[in-house]
């Protein structure tokens, strides 16, 4: 008998910049991450935008073909933006997915050429699977336009489209070419976006970083009254962290059984579905961090004072820590219907054992590979009684 060994390294690169107005015709920064200098043809770029985004920025179509007209020596916008209704539902119905695999095909977007999204998390993920799945990849840029998708889905390598009920049950690790941060865009956000984007910025501080958190709580106000200066700070410092964990951490496709910054992500997704998505993706992670912050600190592994102090700082942000959905069908905990469910379905999803991240101090994690359902019971109750005191304390 013989074998033969294979290893394969594969270095990857890209770039996350951040500017503003983007496509305004004296904004260089499109140009040059194309690197249209050292083409020899305009590069094809087919676009995708955010319905919602459009709707708040009514020009913006007409700024991108103008901009690439302008250009048209070193772009070549193959068609008008295609636009697409952002938002959980581009990732729920498989027709945007056909939709935009089959203009790839029409326009003859190559793996030379680029698929460019601009929009929020949602549509950023599925215009990334689309793309990942033509031609087995073509590149990608990433325009994203909402506080979650600037400081972290947009910026990792993961995309995806939900199926089966389940979310992200389809996807694709494959890095994008390049991020483009365009700061503008986050003008128009309604409050409840602006602020579900935050949490996954508690989220990233309490794994790692408690200057992080400092900040955060210092300066929760000026967020709330949307200061763009804190913001950009804010997103930048999010952004780091998260690369140079993909970088770093030794498992950036996840083929591991852990997923360290899947904080609080176990309850979060389920309560995305268990709510038919009208919980936000950042409103979800808010109710997740704060559920396992008040297990770790029922377990004795999480100090009194740091759990008070993330409760309030969700508090600060006006980002709730409990959601009716909680407390679903607590009574018979294997009801698929259950948030308990949500563990066996994130131990599904990531294989292996189960392994969820809890946090033992501001800015440090550890692992654990059960959850104590009785003591997880006991947490939400108790975050029921802190939500309606709080409630009451507001009105
Ligand atoms: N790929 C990853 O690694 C990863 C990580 C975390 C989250 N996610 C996914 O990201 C999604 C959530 O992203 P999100 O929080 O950006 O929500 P979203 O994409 O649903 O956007 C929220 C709403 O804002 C609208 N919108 C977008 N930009 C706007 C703007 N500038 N002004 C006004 N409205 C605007 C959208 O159309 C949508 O209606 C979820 O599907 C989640 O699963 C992915
Ligand atoms: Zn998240």
């Amino acid at each position: 008998l013989r074998s033969i060994d294979q290893i394969i390294q594969i270095n990857y690169r890209y770039s996350i910049h951040f500017t503003s107005r983007l496509f305004q015709d004296e904004n260089p920064l499109l140009l040059d991450v194309l690197h249209c200098d050292q083409a020899l043809t305009p590069m094809k770029v087919l676009c995708v935008l955010d319905e919602t985004l459009l709707y708040h920025h009514p020009q913006l179509s007409k700024d991108i073909q103008l901009y690439c007209m302008h250009n048209s020596a070193c772009i070549d916008l193959c068609s008008t933006p295609i636009v697409i209704q952002g938002g959980e539902a581009s990732k729920n119905d498989p027709k945007y997915v056909t939709m935009l695999q089959e203009a790839i095909h029409q326009y003859g977007i190559c793996r030379h050429s680029y698929v460019m999204a601009v929009g929020g998390g949602a549509l950023l993920d599925m215009v990334g699977y689309a793309a990942a799945t033509a031609h087995r990849g073509v590149r990608l840029i990433r325009v994203p336009t909402t506080v979650l998708s600037q400081n972290d889905s947009g910026v990792g390598i993961k995309n995806s489209v939900n199926a089966f009920g389940k979310k992200n049950f389809l996807g694709t690790f494959a890095p994008p070419s390049v991020v483009l941060n365009d700061a503008h865009f986050l003008t128009t956000l309604p409050m409840r976006d602006w602020r579900s984007g935050i949490a996954e910025a508690v989220k990233v501080a309490l794994l790692k970083d408690c200057l992080f958190f400092e900040f955060l709580e210092e300066n929760a106000a000026r967020l709330m009254d949307r200061d763009m200066q804190v913001m950009s700070k804010l997103i930048y410092r999010c952004a780091q962290l998260h690369l140079e964990h993909i970088a770093t951490n030794g498992d950036p496709f996840e083929s591991g059984s852990s997923r360290p910054l899947d904080f609080g992500h176990w309850a979060a997704h389920k309560l995305e579905q268990l709510s038919q998505y009208s919980l936000r993706h950042g409103e979800a992670v808010a109710i997740g961090i704060a559920l396992d912050a008040t297990y770790a600190y029922l377990m004795d592994l999480l100090p009194a004072h740091d759990w008070q102090r993330i409760l309030q700082l969700f508090s600060a942000l006006g980002l709730a820590v409990y959601a009716n959905e909680l407390s679903n069908y607590l009574s018979s905990p294997d009801h698929p219907d259950c948030i308990l469910a949500g563990l066996q379905e994130f131990r599904e999803h990531l294989g292996g054992r189960l392994t969820i991240p809890l946090i033992t101090s501001i800015g440090h994690s550890i692992e654990v590979n059960a959850i104590d359902t009785n003591v997880m019971m006991k947490s939400i109750e108790l975050l029921r009684q802190y939500h309606t005191i709080h409630e009451e304390s507001i009105s």
